[in-house]
């Protein structure tokens, strides 16, 4: 079995002890050239990164109030899951294109606060953890998606 292979095949079975671990980012310097996407692993770690992540979410007493409409209906909660792999994929450097809404559109008037969403990149990192991703490759991902905070927070 390929490493890539192996990696899917326990993301897909959830088992919190190996996951990203292949790509040798957790101790490992990282390999230099190679982008953040090749790094976590390409789409399919990433897939199985957000499954876990909105599994996260939807247990998450904070904020899952904010996604019970789509929890609620299938085909919505697939868009939704597919759009986040988009745009993950596209902003560590690989070759999807995210063709959702900008992020201002997206959250407008859903009144998330500062406090909604550390709450949600907490629960981001406790996947990335899970599927030991690398601390570099974590604060890379986290590093793109930071900013995003101004355009999604409505409130304090
Ligand atoms: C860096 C942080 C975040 C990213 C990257 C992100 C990304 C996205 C994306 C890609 C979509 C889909 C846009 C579309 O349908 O075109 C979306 C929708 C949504 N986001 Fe976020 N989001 C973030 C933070 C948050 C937070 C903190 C909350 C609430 C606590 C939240 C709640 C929602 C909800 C409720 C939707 C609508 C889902 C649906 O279509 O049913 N997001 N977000």
């Amino acid at each position: 079995m390929t490493r890539m292979l192996k990696l899917v095949a326990i993301g897909m079975m959830l088992v919190g002890t190996a996951g990203l671990q292949a790509q040798g980012a957790a101790k490992q310097a990282p390999a230099k050239g190679k982008s953040l996407y090749d790094r976590l692993g390409g789409k399919p770690a990433i897939v199985a990164v957000v499954d876990d992540f909105v599994g996260n979410v939807a247990a998450d007493k904070r904020i899952n109030a904010f996604f019970a409409a789509t929890a609620a209906d299938k085909d919505r909660l697939a868009k939704f899951k597919g759009n986040l792999v988009d745009q993950i994929c596209q902003a560590a450097g690989g070759p999807c294109k995210y063709m959702g809404k900008d992020m201002k559109a997206a959250h407008a008037g859903m009144g998330i606060s500062g406090a909604d969403f550390d709450a949600l990149v907490e629960d981001l990192t406790k996947t990335l953890d899970k599927f030991k991703v690398g601390k570099t490759e974590q604060g890379e991902l986290l590093g793109v998606l930071g900013p995003m905070k101004a355009q999604i927070v409505e409130k304090k």
